[in-house]
Parts: C-alpha cells; structure tokens; sequence
C-alpha cells in the first residue's frame, strides 16, 4: 500500500517520479490515474489550494480552428469552473498554444479565470501524447510565484510519467 509522501515546499522531484511510478502501475484507465495523480500532486507539495484535470470535451463544432472546449475532469480543491473554452484563461491558453504556462500572479494574466479567490500564482501544463492535445492539467497557489522553472521542469515530467502509464482515450 502506498503511503503519501509529506508535502514539501522544494519537493525532491526524481523521488516523486519514483513515487508516482508505483502508484499508477497496474491501471490504465484515465479518470482512475487523473484522480490518483491529482491527489498526489496536491498532498505532495505546500501552498496548493487547486490541483487537477480540464480535459477536451468532444467536438463541438468540427470545422472550427479549437473545435473542443475544456471540461472540469478529477481534480483536489474547491468546486471550480466546470467548461473553458480553448484560448480562454490560462488553461485555454496552454491548450490552444500547446505548451505549459506559468503565471506568477494571476491577477496581471490578461483573461485569467478567477474560480478561487484564493489563488494568486498558477501554471498549466498541455496534455498532450502522440501529438495530440487531450486537455491540461493546471495547479493553483494562494502564494505570489510559487512556482519556479525547477518546479515547471519537475511537474513536466511528472505529468509525462502520467501520461505514458494513462490511456488516454
Ligand atoms: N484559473 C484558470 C481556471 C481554472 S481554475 O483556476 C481551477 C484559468 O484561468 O484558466
């Protein structure tokens, strides 16, 4: 049985690989592995108020440029905007640009979507395997730049261990 690790500020990132690895071996489906690393992630590291999944919603309208909206998926933390659409907010951002987006204070971010009062610094991280964008994983911070290009790095590659080990459709 695994036991949760003790939050950290600096976490030690290779020893939470090491971690996750285990705690996502022997299951494949998505919303079981989302919910586990959502749950990780945020008793993993302090100063986390949100920690979760928007994941692309079937298409709306196919022809579109961003056909699919975001939908709320697992997530640890208060209730929060249940649909993004892509290029909105930092998480619609991220999807729509592909890449992770850290923002140390939200409320300089041009669009930010306020869903906790509570959060003051923020980043968002395409999920993305084989090329294709399947939503993002976006973690909240009642702190002014929480995040820094270590922690940036080291979520990078946890989500890439959750993505290997996750089917995705
Ligand atoms: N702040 C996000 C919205 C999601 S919540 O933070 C959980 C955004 O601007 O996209």
């Amino acid at each position: 049985m695994f036991s949760t690790p003790a939050a950290s500020d600096k976490p030690d990132y290779p020893m939470l690989a090491r971690q996750l690895a285990s705690v996502l071996e022997g299951e494949r489906n998505l919303i079981t592995n989302a919910a586990q690393f959502s749950a990780f992630i945020y008793s993993s590291i302090t100063d986390l108020n949100w920690a979760g999944f928007y994941l692309c919603a079937p298409a709306s309208k196919p022809d579109a440029e961003f056909p699919n909206d975001l939908l709320l998926g697992p997530f640890q933390g208060k209730v929060a905007c249940t649909r993004i659409p892509f290029k909105r907010g930092v998480c619609g951002t991220a999807a729509a640009e592909r890449r992770t987006v850290l923002v140390e204070n939200v409320h300089a971010f041009p669009g930010h979507i306020a869903c906790d009062s509570a959060s003051n610094s923020e980043i968002v991280i395409p999920l993305i395997k084989d090329g294709e964008i399947y939503g993002v994983f976006d973690i909240d911070s009642p702190r002014l730049k929480r995040f820094d290009a270590e922690d940036q790095l080291g979520l990078e590659n946890l989500l890439a261990i959750f993505t290997a080990a996750t089917d995705l459709k």
